[in-house]
């Protein structure tokens, strides 16, 4: 009985939750995309809306319903999901960027659909400005910074690499390499770092482990109070 007339653990607290892929466009009927379903950003958001706390969601082009009681932006490009974002970011407690937002986006958006012509064809990609580095260089701060590294090899080492070089409280790391790791299923496995810890999630339905990570979202933010 007691626990359940405890106040929620992130009651009070605003999140701020970004998810999804983001679609870059080459031209009318064309895009670059990723494999990332949207279904571990959406299920934090639910994981921390059930938690308490008040939830945006800003989300790439996915097929996801919005969990109950979130707030939701939806995006396309990088360049809307980093506006939508900053435009979002003032008076959060947390930032949790579990979107893949593209690295390079093409240079331009052709207005007519591209010809097939010639052999080969080269399309030029510039790099994207980085939301999560922005969100944590940001004047508007919020107290927690949670990145996601998806990465194939070295976890910890590349994971800890982006916890330094982004200046991020927490890293949520998973294996894209291993089968049910990741994009696209329903299930995932993460290793959280911070600067002087780690915790391993075990392999589960996503919708568990995003409970365990905002859970250690809400440690971190009374150990840091
Ligand atoms: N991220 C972002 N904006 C970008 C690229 C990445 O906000 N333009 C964020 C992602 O939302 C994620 C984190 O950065 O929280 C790590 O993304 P990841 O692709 O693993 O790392 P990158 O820094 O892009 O490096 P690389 O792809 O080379 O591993
Ligand atoms: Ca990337």
């Amino acid at each position: 009985l007691e626990a359940t007339l405890a106040p929620p653990r992130l009651a009070g607290r605003r999140v701020l939750v970004s998810a999804g892929p983001t679609f870059e466009d080459i031209d009318p009927v064309r895009f670059i995309g990723n494999r990332s379903s949207g279904k571990m950003g959406f299920a934090v958001a639910a994981a921390a809306r059930r938690l308490g706390a008040e939830v945006t969601l800003v989300a790439g082009p996915v097929a996801l319903d919005t969990p109950a009681g979130v707030r939701r932006v939806d995006v396309r490009r990088a360049a809307q999901m980093r506006e939508a974002v900053l435009a979002a970011l003032p008076d959060h407690d947390v930032y949790i960027g579990a979107a893949a937002v593209a690295d390079y986006a093409p240079a331009e958006t052709l207005p007519q659909k591209l010809k097939k012509a010639g052999e080969s064809l080269q399309i030029t990609l510039v790099r994207t400005a980085d939301i999560l580095a922005d969100v944590a260089a940001h004047a508007a701060r919020p107290r927690l910074v949670v990145g996601f590294a998806a990465e194939t090899q070295d976890l910890e080492a590349y994971a800890r690499d982006k916890l330094h070089r982004k200046g991020l409280d927490l890293i949520a790391a998973n294996d894209v390499s291993r089968a049910g790791h990741g994009f696209e299923g329903d299930d995932n496995a993460l290793s959280v770092f911070w600067r002087e810890g780690r915790r391993d999630i075990a392999h589960g339905p996503k919708t568990a482990v995003a409970r365990e990570l905002m859970d250690l979202v809400a440690d971190r933010l009374e150990a840091e109070a």
